[in-house]
């Protein structure tokens, strides 16, 4: 059973368009993956000026963008429109006016060429590349996946990006039990919430990285700490960020004799947001392992490990998550962040040997 899929992302500040084809055996196992098109446009400098995502900006750039990226990703595959076999569209979570904009170009789509629509929930989809991934690893690019061998369950999710921050338990692909979740910031949004403090552009999160990696060359790791596992003693495996940030906020105010108004970092010294950067991640860093750890230990089943999301792009938490003592499975880094390709492959491994069912409108708000 061979199908052929068109994936659209639109739940934030990515507008994505995917192509992947699937060829699953009778009891419904993918036996073969090929991904023909890859089309992300990241609307990253839209949005840098207000230090965060506009929501109204992220529904007018979609709209604009789409049409062009899906024609793109049919051109890059080689397929006409009549090869597609399904539509697979991100349904939420997500910004309101950025995912209607992707529902309704999708459904508009499966409507003209009769054929099914998948609506995908887009925190499971994050999971699906490091799912994936132990099946079919990527060779050198996205495009040549080969089989490897297959994920061994229960598995244990973290799935941690801008906009989530959660924690799973998979019984199999589909079957998710949330076991917690941030009560406040994501981690990926205190990221950039320090950037931003420490007066630099939207995403914070790779540049955050940078100054931690330059304080850690230069020896400059031991004059700040932030507290990382703020007391929060209703759920072992929740998460909460805004106390480290308002951490960072009084360090700063006190570096800088700033006692009121807008922080923008500029009275700063390089190297104390060098200091700063190095200290908070290491704090929003061990506060993630340590929820993942609990979890390890009040679940002995638990085979395996799988980690992704926006924030698992950075190396010092895959260092840190590559020593658990369970084997750990990551998204690869071109699939941590948003995109349409892990969309598809969400919907690929929702559906059964006889083709692709079309899922109703369930609410992921
Ligand atoms: O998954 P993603 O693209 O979007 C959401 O679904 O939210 O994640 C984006 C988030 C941003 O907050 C960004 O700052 C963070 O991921 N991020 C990082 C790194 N690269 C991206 N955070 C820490 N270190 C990085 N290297
Ligand atoms: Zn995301």
């Amino acid at each position: 059973m061979q199908n052929t899929l068109l994936s659209i992302e639109s739940s934030c500040d990515e507008t994505a368009v995917s192509i992947i084809k699937v060829k699953k055996n009778a009891e419904g196992q993918i036996i073969s993956l090929n991904i023909l098109a890859h089309e992300v446009e990241s609307q990253m400098e839209s949005h840098a000026p207000f230090g965060g995502v506009v929501p109204e900006v992220a529904a007018r750039d979609h709209l604009a963008k789409i049409y062009e990226i899906a024609n793109k990703a049919l051109q890059v595959s080689r397929l006409k429109k009549s090869d597609l076999s399904a539509i697979a569209v991100t349904m939420g979570p997500g910004l309101i006016g950025a995912l209607m904009v992707g529902v309704l170009f999708a459904r508009g789509l499966a409507m003209a060429l009769n054929i099914p629509l998948i609506s995908v929930n887009h925190v499971d989809a994050h999971l699906a590349p490091a799912l994936l991934l132990k099946q079919f690893s990527p060779k050198d690019d996205l495009r040549a996946w080969h089989d490897v061998d297959t994920i061994t369950y229960p598995a244990l999710a973290l799935t941690v990006s801008g906009g989530h921050c959660h924690l799973s338990l998979l019984n199999s692909p589909t079957d998710r039990t949330i076991l917690g979740k941030s009560l406040d910031d994501a981690c990926g949004e205190a990221f950039d919430k320090v950037a931003k403090l420490l007066g630099m552009s939207y995403p914070g999160g790779p540049l955050i990285e940078e100054l931690a990696k330059q304080a850690e060359k230069s020896g400059n790791i031991n004059e700040f700490t932030f507290p990382n596992k703020p007391a929060n003693k209703e759920n072992r495996y929740n998460f909460s960020y805004s106390g480290i940030k308002t951490s960072v906020m009084e360090t700063i105010r006190k570096e800088t004799g700033i006692k009121k108004g807008k922080i923008t970092g500029k009275d700063l010294s390089k190297e104390k947001k060098q200091g700063i950067a190095y200290a908070f991640q290491n704090a929003a860093l061990s506060q993630l392992l340590n929820r993942v750890e609990n979890a390890l230990q009040d679940y002995p089943e638990i085979k395996s490990v799988l980690v992704a999301g926006g924030v698992a792009q950075n190396k010092k938490f895959r260092a840190l998550f590559s020593k658990l003592n369970k084997p750990t499975y990551f998204a690869p880094p071109s699939l941590c962040s948003d995109n349409a390709t892990m969309i598809a492959l969400q919907a690929a491994l929702s559906e059964n040997a006889e083709g692709f069912i079309q899922h109703p409108f369930a609410k992921y708000h």
